[in-house]
């Protein structure tokens, strides 16, 4: 049987209204293909087969502290692209999207007609994040930017605000500061790192701070960029980012979530910190909202919103 994500479902994976949607996303929403089918049983059976396997083989990327060869390979390869195609932004598609994947709804996996499903789906949620959470603000950090399409995208729908994308790795950064060159974007990139926060960089007052599946990369070491932030005191905070702690370790499809998520040393602890800081009146948390949308191996957008008290 086939169904189709509608604007409603939309809104409620991304815990809203229908009515609250910009009209932007509603019009990405009309021009998708969002149908989607459950697996067979024995398509399905496959699937954690091969999950089963992979975990067994350990086939998957790790978080290694202080290793960033990886990310300065696959950023490096998308500055190329960026600067050979004298700024074209589908080039800073992060290489590891892949068609025809199986995805993550609802806490099961599903078939989709349209091979780059997740990439649409992100397209849609990336502009209501940031229509919704970033207007009106001076300043926008991006932690974690990668390619740089969310810094891209903030500087396009906030041409006022200077928007600062942030990463350890070198290529990642040189992006940034080509989207200014290039695109003549309001966009600074800097060199990051969350194990060794800055705390030279200045984070004047009406800041917003993004994070979008790079907290994901600190394993049990993210204390100290809580702590910066802390220290900062940004207006808002937004991370949208596979979320551990909200699994449910009693149902199987999560249940190899979280075994992704532990085997690939994936974050941990930072809910737990930032519970124990509402808890001092020292934080407000405005939302939380678990994706229940994501790829094969995880739910990549949950959202946790807060601000510094
Ligand atoms: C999965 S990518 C996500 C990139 C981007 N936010 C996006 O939405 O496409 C994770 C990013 O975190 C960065 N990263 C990993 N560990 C980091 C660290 N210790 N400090 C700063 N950035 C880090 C990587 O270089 C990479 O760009």
């Amino acid at each position: 049987m086939t169904s189709s994500l509608s604007i409603a479902d939309f809104a409620a994976l991304f815990g809203t209204t229908p009515e609250a949607l910009p009209k932007p996303c509603i019009d990405l929403i009309k021009k998708g293909n969002w149908a989607y089918q459950p697996y067979t049983r024995d398509e399905r059976d496959q699937i954690i087969l091969d999950f089963l396997r992979r975990l067994r083989d350990r086939h998957f990327s790790f978080v290694t502290e202080g290793d960033k060869k990886r990310w300065i390979e696959g950023w490096g390869e998308n500055l190329k692209e960026f600067k050979q195609s004298s700024g074209d932004l589908e080039k800073l598609t992060p290489k590891y999207i892949r068609p025809n994947m199986p995805v993550r709804l609802n806490g099961d996996f599903v078939k989709t007609d349209d091979p780059f499903f997740e990439k649409h789906w992100y397209a849609v949620f990336q502009e209501w994040l940031l229509l919704t959470y970033f207007q009106g603000f001076d300043h926008i950090f991006e932690f974690g930017c990668g390619p740089g399409h969310n810094v891209a995208r903030l500087a396009e729908l906030y041409p006022k605000a200077t928007v600062t994308g942030l990463d350890w790795a070198e290529p990642s950064v040189e992006i940034v500061e080509n989207l200014r060159t290039l695109k003549g974007l309001n966009t600074k990139g800097r060199q990051f790192d969350f194990f060794k926060p800055d705390y030279t960089l200045d984070i004047p007052p009406n800041s917003a701070v993004l994070t979008v599946g790079a907290l994901e990369q600190t394993g049990d070491n993210n204390a100290a960029f809580l702590d910066f932030l802390m220290a900062k005191k940004p207006k808002l905070v937004v991370h949208a980012e596979p979320t551990y702690d909200w699994y449910d370790p009693n149902k199987l499809v999560d249940h190899l979530a979280i075994a992704a998520h532990e085997l690939r040393n994936f974050w941990r602890g930072y809910h737990e910190r930032l519970n124990k800081l509402k808890d001092q009146g020292k934080v407000e948390i405005l939302k939380t909202k678990r994706a229940y949308f994501g790829s094969l191996v995880l739910e990549g957008y949950s959202q946790t919103i807060w601000r510094p008290v």
